[in-house]
C-alpha cells in the first residue's frame, strides 16, 4: 500500500460543515474499498461524538500524540476495509496548551502519523474552528486541504484566508495545497451561490469544486444519534451527495 493521502478539512471560518464532512466523507470512502483513519483534532470532540464514540483516556488522540503504549487507532466501523478513529476529548485543549509552548512539538503529529501512513489509504483530519497549535500541526502533517464552505460571501473570505495560511505553511511542508473546495448547505436555487461559485473558480481554476452537499435537516440530525448519514438516513439525497463527493476524492 502506498502512503496515505492525509487530508485536513479546514476553513478559517467556523460552523461551515468541517465535522459533518470529515465524518461522512471518511465513511463514504469505505464504499470505494478504502481503508480510512479519522483523526479528531478538535477538543470539542464533535466528530468523535458524531460517531457515537466515547473517548477514553489512554487510547485517545492525546495518548497518541504523547506516544503512549497501546494508543493506536481503534476500529470504529467494520464496513469495507474499516473506518478507524483516534477520538478526541476536552483533554486535548490541555495538551495543546502545554505543547504550544514548545515550537518543536508542532512536528510531533507529522512524526506520529508517519508510523501509520502505510496502513491506510486516507487519513482524514477534522480541525477546530480557531487556527491554533493543533490546526497548524495538521497543516504541517497533511498532504492536502479540503475546504468545506457554504456558498456565501463571508465563507469566500474564509477560503481566501485559508489559502494565505496554506501558502505560508507550504514553505515548511512542500506540496501542501488546497486540493478541493466542498460546498455545504447547498441550495442551487439561490442566485447568490452562483456568483460565489464563479469567484471560487476564478481563484482556483475550473476543477476545484467537489460535487456539493445539499442543505439537509436529516444530516444535521444524524450526530445526535451518534450516526453517520449512511446509518441514519441511507436513502436520503444528502447521503448520495457524500458518495459523489467521496468518489471524486478517491478518483484524484
Ligand atoms: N449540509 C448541511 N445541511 C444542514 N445542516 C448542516 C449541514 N452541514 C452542517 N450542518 C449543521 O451545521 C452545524 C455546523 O456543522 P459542523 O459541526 O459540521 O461544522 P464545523 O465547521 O465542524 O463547526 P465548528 O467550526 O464548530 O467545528 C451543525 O449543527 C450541523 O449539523
Ligand atoms: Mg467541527
Amino acid at each position: 500500500m502506498s502512503a496515505a493521502r492525509k487530508i485536513v478539512f479546514n476553513n478559517r471560518k467556523g460552523g461551515v460543515g468541517k465535522t459533518l464532512s470529515s465524518v461522512n466523507i471518511a465513511y463514504a470512502l469505505l464504499y470505494f474499498n478504502k481503508k480510512v483513519l479519522l483523526l479528531d483534532l478538535d477538543s470539542q470532540a464533535h466528530s468523535t461524538i458524531s460517531l457515537g464514540v466515547k473517548s477514553e483516556e489512554g487510547s485517545d488522540i492525546v495518548a497518541f500524540l504523547r506516544g503512549d503504549k497501546g494508543s493506536s487507532p481503534a476500529l470504529c466501523r467494520k464496513e469495507g476495509r474499516g473506518l478507524y478513529l483516534l477520538p478526541s476529548s476536552f483533554a486535548l485543549s490541555n495538551y495543546e496548551q502545554e505543547a504550544g509552548n514548545n515550537p518543536r512539538e508542532l512536528l510531533n503529529l507529522k512524526k506520529r502519523l508517519s508510523s501509520l501512513e502505510n496502513d491506510f489509504d486516507f487519513i482524514i483530519i477534522d480541525t477546530a474552528p480557531n487556527f491554533g497549535f493543533m490546526t497548524l500541526s495538521a497543516y504541517l502533517a497533511a498532504t492536502e486541504i479540503i475546504v468545506p464552505m457554504p456558498p456565501n460571501f463571508l465563507s469566500l473570505k474564509g477560503l481566501a484566508e485559508t489559502k494565505v495560511i496554506c501558502d505560508r505553511v507550504a514553505v515548511k511542508n512542500p506540496g501542501l495545497r488546497i486540493s478541493k473546495v466542498l460546498l455545504t448547505f447547498f441550495n442551487k436555487k439561490l442566485r447568490h451561490a452562483r456568483s460565489v461559485i464563479d469567484e471560487i473558480k476564478k481563484m482556483f481554476g475550473p476543477d476545484i469544486l467537489l460535487p456539493p452537499i445539499r442543505n439537509s435537516v436529516r444530516l444535521a440530525e444524524a450526530p445526535s444519534f451518534g450516526q453517520t448519514i449512511f446509518e441514519y438516513a441511507p436513502d436520503s439525497k444528502v447521503a448520495q451527495d457524500y458518495i459523489k463527493a467521496a468518489k471524486a476524492i478517491a478518483a484524484e
